[in-house]
């Protein structure tokens, strides 16, 4: 199956006068497979909105290639299939959700009233009908930038920052819509720092920072590597200490009962055996994947320290000269 998304070495940089030149985004390499919902992080100023403007062709990249379903980068026939949710929409404040729908729509000769009414009820403005832009609350103002991604029945959405600033039922209703695009099959990709909300719906992911990327991947994969819970009833002292003698395992009791935290690189049979070997009775053993916040600030935080370094070492030559 061709990738949705691929881009190889895709490179932005800018002239700037106080610092030269600057690689806003280097030697990107993505890929994301179509109908699948991407996730694309990184920390403010990291590059998101400059890679998604240069896969839109809004932007022209300075180095590199990149593909999206299957044409080069800037060719105008994907445009009725892909669609772009800004990360800040800006529409006419006087304007009702349906006329919204019918100014767009008419940018791809589209005058379906049909359409535009089953879109506002798909979501769930369909009550909303006579308020106009400036009457919208947030969650709605990004409801109604989804129909409008969804006019020309895309096959690809690239959507920058859908939850921002968004309260938790808005979350849920934006994130139930995403997931519907993907059933319908189409691929998204979605820029967010909401990571717990990209944890919950994203198949795969990319962690970009200072413009490079730091970590791509199925998100199952990056997120393995986690640990293991065992809690047990009945379990002595003695057996708790001979646990506690396992490499990578913290041992505590919790109202008398027994709790071990390990790393899921260990074999917890080993500390089963040793709680079922007295009259231990073990409640639960639940494997916890590491967080995707977790490994987002590792990531962030080691590639930052690794980059100061040399940095570091380099004015540390220059001022012992
Ligand atoms: N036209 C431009 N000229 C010079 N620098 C720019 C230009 N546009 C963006 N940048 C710089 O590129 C970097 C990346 O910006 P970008 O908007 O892509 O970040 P982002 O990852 O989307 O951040 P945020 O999470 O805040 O939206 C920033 O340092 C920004 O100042
Ligand atoms: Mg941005």
């Amino acid at each position: 199956m061709a990738a949705a998304i691929e881009t190889r070495k895709l490179t932005k940089t800018y002239k700037s006068r106080l610092h030269g030149l600057i690689n806003v985004v280097q030697d990107l390499d993505l890929t994301v497979e179509e109908g699948e919902i991407f996730g694309f992080l990184g920390p403010n100023g990291a590059g998101k909105t400059t890679t998604i403007k240069m896969l839109l062709g809004i932007i022209y990249p300075t180095g590199g290639e990149g593909f999206v379903l299957g044409k080069e980068i800037g060719d105008m026939d994907v445009h009725r299939i892909i669609s772009y949710l800004p990360e800040r929409p800006y529409y006419y404040e006087h304007m009702t959700g349906l006329e919204i729908l019918r100014f767009y729509g008419a940018l791809f000769g589209i005058k379906d009233e049909a359409l535009f009414n089953q879109l506002l009820e798909r979501v769930n403005l369909a009550a909303d009908k006579s308020k106009t832009i400036s009457q919208f609350s947030k969650g709605m103002q990004q409801r109604i930038g989804l129909a409008q991604s969804l006019l020309n029945d895309p096959k690809l959405l690239f959507l920058d920052e859908p939850t921002g600033g968004l309260d938790p039922i808005a979350h849920i209703e934006i994130r139930d819509l995403i997931l519907k695009f993907r059933d319908e099959g189409r691929t998204v990709f979605i820029s967010s720092h909401e990571l717990s909300e990209v944890e919950r719906i994203c198949d795969r992911v990319a962690i970009i920072n200072k413009g490079i990327i730091v970590s791509q991947g199925k998100l199952d994969d990056l997120l393995s590597g986690g640990r293991i819970e065992i809690i047990a009833d009945d379990v002595s002292k003695e057996i708790a200490d001979q646990i506690k003698g396992t490499a990578d395992a913290t041992v505590s009791f919790h109202e008398g009962r027994l709790i071990v935290d390990m790393s899921d690189e260990q074999d917890p049979n080993s500390v089963v055996d040793s709680i079922r070997s007295t009259k231990g009775r073990i409640i639960s053993l639940t494997p916890r994947r590491k967080r995707l916040e977790d490994l987002f600030i590792e990531t962030v935080r080691d590639d930052d320290a690794s980059k100061k370094k040399p940095a570091a070492v380099a004015a540390e030559a220059g001022g012992a000269q």
